[in-house]
């Protein structure tokens, strides 16, 4: 016969002991421990057994058994008497009522039997020779009680304790088992059962913090487009990244070298133009009208974000378009992460002024032509407060202006008004390095006639100078236009 081990919650259940005497007795003082509801019915009763009735509300029932003892209210039945023809209908009227039953030195009429028991709660250890030698399991639970330190049950107190701040620090099962077995065989173990319960948690917290993984973070840079742009260095960090939080202008198809197991998150902002991608429809106006989450609000719960993935132990990389110090707010999360005490690691990217410059043949600087590069934001560049025009408008110079296609008309006419050339070569690049990509040569004058024209609405950068003139494409553009009139 086999009798699987399980731990039993009888608390607050109906349990019936058959029986007054010394086994009732023995039965009695466990059911007590685990809370349940007892009644005991036999004609004689033990006087001990009538002084934990009275201390532990149990109903005695001074009379013979009676069928209607046995009902199915009833969670356990424990017959505890000489009486074979007692245990034989306790055992019939319990399994007619699915009642769990235990008949004492009767394993055949048992569906439970009660184990030897090695006390040092809450630890137990149950020994059980399936009925066949009580006597053998008593002198086993006899070994075990003497390897069996009785302060024990102190050490289980201990783990209890912080079983939760374990739980929360060590994510992984493997690394919290390792980590309670070095705690059990180690000193603050000694000192739990040494009853110095104070100590014995600081010195497993002060373990449990060496032992946390601590997270990190990557700014990673994944280039203005085309997936082939990213660093070796930065591949490595997507390969190897837990979790990997990605903007809407990174090449999705970076996420094919993420592991399997990582998670992916989108936390990609819409601008109000580039709004038109994120409907359905294509319908700008109804992009618009969605209310959307100011940018400050969205940049705060990325932050958020970050700094609880790599607290939580994360390897976490945040994947931007370009460059993630290039008018990427790059700057802001290194400050939040860095004041979390968090590692930062950033590995650069090709901002998306010199990937569009690069891919359509434009020295951003060349002897004679240009002397110095100024990246410029063209989101603000209508208000003059923050604009030094005549600064911006020196010649020989160029400008590469991020942003910028909605303010062209504004910012084309203020370089104009502040001295810049209305000659001077400029063009705007639409999804630079993508197959895409697509460029509107003019120069500062035309420019944003040329762009309203085109219809732009994907993300361009604006690149004003000399040095545009160096470009294949202007040449056809713009000046065979020129000096053939009518001919585009
Ligand atoms: C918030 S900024 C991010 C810039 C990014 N951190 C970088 O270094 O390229 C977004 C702007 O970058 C420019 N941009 C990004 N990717 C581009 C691309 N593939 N082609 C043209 N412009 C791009 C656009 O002006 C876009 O509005």
């Amino acid at each position: 016969m086999f009798f699987l081990p399980l731990f039993h919650r009888l608390q607050g259940r109906s349990c019936l002991i058959i029986g007054g005497g010394a086994t009732a007795l023995r039965k009695l003082r466990w059911l007590i421990r685990s809370g349940a509801q007892i009644q005991v019915v036999a004609p004689v009763i033990d006087p001990e057994i009538r002084r934990l009735a009275e201390q532990n509300n149990i109903m005695l029932l001074d009379r013979v058994f009676e069928h209607a003892d046995i009902h199915a209210d009833l969670t356990l039945v424990i017959c505890a008497t000489d009486a074979a023809s007692i245990s034989e209908e306790a055992y019939a009227l319990s399994m007619q009522h699915r009642v769990l039953v235990n008949c004492v030195d009767r394993t055949d009429l048992c569906t439970v039997i009660f184990p030897a028991i090695v006390d040092r709660f809450p630890i137990l250890v149950a020994i059980s020779s399936m009925g066949q030698s009580p006597t053998l399991a008593r002198t086993v639970r006899g070994w075990i009680e003497q390897r069996l330190p009785n302060a024990l049950g102190r050490l289980a107190r201990l783990a209890g304790a912080l079983r939760t701040d374990v739980k929360d620090a060590l994510a992984d099962v493997d690394a919290r088992k390792a980590f309670w077995e070095k705690v059990f065989g180690g000193p603050a173990a000694e000192l739990a059962m040494q009853e110095k319960m104070a100590e014995a948690v600081a010195m497993t917290r002060a373990q449990l913090a060496d032992e946390t993984p601590t997270g990190s973070l990557v700014l990673l840079g994944a280039g203005p487009g085309d997936p082939e742009l990213i660093t070796l260095k930065g591949l490595r960090a997507l390969q190897s990244a837990d979790v990997i939080l990605y903007d809407k202008l990174a090449n999705p198809a970076l996420l094919e070298y993420a592991r399997r197991d990582a998670e992916l998150i989108d936390v990609g902002k819409i601008g109000p133009r580039e709004a038109i991608f994120a409907t359905p429809s294509g319908d700008q106006s109804e992009a618009l009208q969605k209310p959307r989450e100011s940018g400050t609000t969205m940049q705060a719960r990325i932050n958020a974000k970050l700094v609880d993935l790599a607290r939580g132990g994360k390897q976490v990389v945040r994947l931007k378009g370009g460059d993630a110090f290039i008018f990427g707010r790059g700057g802001e999360e290194l400050l939040v992460a860095q004041e979390a005490g968090i590692a930062v690691e950033i590995i650069p990217g090709i901002t998306a002024g010199m990937g569009a410059s690069s891919y359509f043949g434009i020295p951003l600087t060349h002897r004679d032509l240009s002397q110095s590069v100024r990246f410029v934001t063209g989101h603000r560049l209508s208000d003059s407060v923050y604009t030094d025009w005549p600064e911006m408008a020196k010649p020989h110079q160029t400008l590469v202006i991020y942003m910028g296609l909605v303010t062209l008309p504004t910012l084309t006419r203020e370089l104009i008004k502040a001295g810049r050339d209305g000659a001077t070569p400029a063009v705007l690049i639409e999804n630079a390095t993508l197959p895409a990509q697509r460029a509107v040569y003019g120069v500062l004058a035309d420019l944003a006639a040329r762009v309203e024209a085109a219809q732009i609405t994907g993300p361009s950068i604006v690149i004003v100078g000399e040095v545009v003139s160096i470009s294949t494409g202007y040449v056809t553009a713009v000046t065979v236009e020129k000096a053939v009139p009518g001919e585009a």
